[in-house]
């Protein structure tokens, strides 16, 4: 037991998926994993550990923003042992060939910053993701035919952005999308030597104002669960 996660020492597995939302834990363990069962409720940030083609495997709420993040990642590795962490969640398209419904692979997170900046002082590090999963999670994402986008991402402080100029700046330099997590997730698993990576459903648009309709959501969030599991066991 952790200060936030109540789970037994070997209740969490190696590998973990992480989306910011409880709920979805739960809805991705009881869709796609065999036996799984509670092993966090602290909070009410579920976790759920079970098996995926006979891997064990956990899916446990991150919560929203890099701070929430940072305090599951930072107890999942340091007293759980993680080794893989995948963050499945949803992002704001932010270029006009990335549209709702498709997926982002997140091969770097732009900050401004994050729980971590502080000890870089004037280093501006690059979060990076971890290229085997990266690579693992294209293929999968080749195989099923899912419409796939890998590049940067913008990993914010704020869903409610006030400063339009810097949403410009991240478009004219590529930015595929905005979400609020990964940046922190992957400098924690640089820190620790473990493997990270994002896989991103873009839910809705910021230059075209389009949003994934609430009943399309399951099944598109579906996509990018098998994705991250054939990744993480490729
Ligand atoms: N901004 C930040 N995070 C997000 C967004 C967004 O537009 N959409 C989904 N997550």
């Amino acid at each position: 037991m952790t200060i936030h996660i109540g789970a037994a020492p070997g209740d969490i597995a190696e590998t973990v998926l992480m989306p910011g939302d409880p709920y979805r834990a739960r809805w991705a363990a009881e869709t796609f994993l065999d036996d799984a069962k509670l092993v966090n409720e602290v909070r009410g940030m579920l976790g759920f550990t079970g098996t995926y083609k006979g891997n064990r495997v956990t899916i446990q709420g991150s919560g929203m923003g890099m701070p929430s993040l940072s305090i599951y990642a930072n107890e999942l590795i340091s007293q759980y042992s993680a080794q893989t962490l995948i963050r499945i969640g949803s992002c704001g398209g932010m270029q006009p060939h990335v549209s709702v419904r498709d997926v982002i692979i997140a091969m770097s997170a732009t900050t401004i910053t994050s729980p971590s900046s502080g000890i870089f002082r004037e280093v501006n590090f690059a979060p990076t993701a971890s290229y085997d999963l990266l690579a693992a999670a294209v293929a999968a994402a080749k195989t099923r035919g899912t419409t796939t986008h890998v590049g940067g991402i913008y990993s914010s402080d704020v869903f409610y952005a006030e400063r339009p100029d810097l949403d410009e700046q991240m478009v004219r330099h590529g930015i595929l999308g905005v979400e609020m997590e990964a940046a922190e997730l992957y400098t924690l698993a640089a820190r620790h030597g473990r493997r990270a990576l994002a896989i991103l459903t873009v839910s809705d648009h910021l230059q075209t104002g389009e949003a994934l309709p609430a009943e399309d959501r399951e099944q598109t969030f579906g996509d990018m669960v098998e994705i991250a599991l054939e990744a993480a066991f490729s």
